[in-house]
């Protein structure tokens, strides 16, 4: 499986701490933010993967990023998102990088405690289709938002106002090669995006995506309460003894 961290977007909720620079090169605690969806990938084990940015800091993911040597990788492949077309926009330019392999998509301002090496070896597994990881959470309104029926996605809503559950789905996604042919068939939403949330409606039309709940906990930071709580959940992790062990 290879890995796609998406990193592009405007970060308009950041305003102004993005006028300068790209949302995912903010300081999370001690490290840019792009550094943990990064370590996400590598600790499930996988070792090609490739940035999408986009915006006029692209430049910067190549000078603070190389190669890749600060994650113990040999290459890191980078593609460029023209304009703000959301996050399936962006994943589409994965296709030729994907060559036919299953991918596990991170979106760059996730941040995890833990790490994601079951799901990832299960979904290995799965003969095809998508897996998601799921969160509860309580602010559910801010995310997609997976009504289940036992341990099954029936629909995913994406920032529903009355939420059918408080089970978010984070920005860790797994998908086979068909992901492609599904973003093919998407019409832009609402706020001019195409949407992540309708790729994997199509997948539960389909009946072939599964999920499993996330340990640990998890947080975006793509706004100004959530880049605080990220900062701060990674530094009470640093100072758990032990910390040198810890993932994030
Ligand atoms: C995006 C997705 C949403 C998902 C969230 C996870 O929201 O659209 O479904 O739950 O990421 O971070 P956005 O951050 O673009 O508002």
């Amino acid at each position: 499986m290879k890995g796609v961290v998406l990193a592009g977007g405007t970060g308009s909720r950041l305003f102004p701490l993005t006028k300068i620079t790209n949302k995912h090169l903010l300081p999370i605690y001690d490290r840019p933010m792009i550094y943990y969806p990064i370590q996400t990938l590598v600790d499930a084990g996988i070792r090609d993967i490739l940035i999408v940015t986009g915006g006029r800091n692209s430049g910067d993911f190549l000078r603070l990023l190389a190669n890749g040597k600060q994650f113990g990788l040999k290459h890191i492949n980078y593609t460029y998102q023209e304009g703000e077309g959301g996050i399936a926009d962006a994943l589409a330019l994965a296709e030729h990088f994907a060559d036919g392999h299953k991918i596990c998509v991170v979106l760059g301002d996730n941040i995890i405690e833990r790490d994601i090496r079951e799901a990832a070896e299960r979904f290995r597994r799965q003969p095809a289709g998508a897996h998601l990881l799921l969160k509860k959470v309580p602010d559910a309104e801010r995310f997609g938002v997976a009504e289940l029926a036992g341990d099954r996605i029936v629909s995913i809503e994406e920032k529903p106002q009355h939420p059918k559950s408080n089970y978010a789905v984070t920005g860790i996604y797994m998908y086979d090669a068909t992901v492609f042919d599904k973003i093919r068939t998407l019409v832009p939403s609402g706020r001019g995006e195409l949407e992540i949330t309708d790729v994997n409606n199509a997948y539960i039309g389909e009946g072939t995506i599964t999920c499993s709940i996330l340990e640990g906990w998890w947080t975006d930071a793509g706004t100004f309460d959530s880049l605080l709580r990220a900062a701060n959940l990674v530094a009470a992790l640093r100072k758990q003894p032990g910390a040198e062990g810890a993932r994030a």
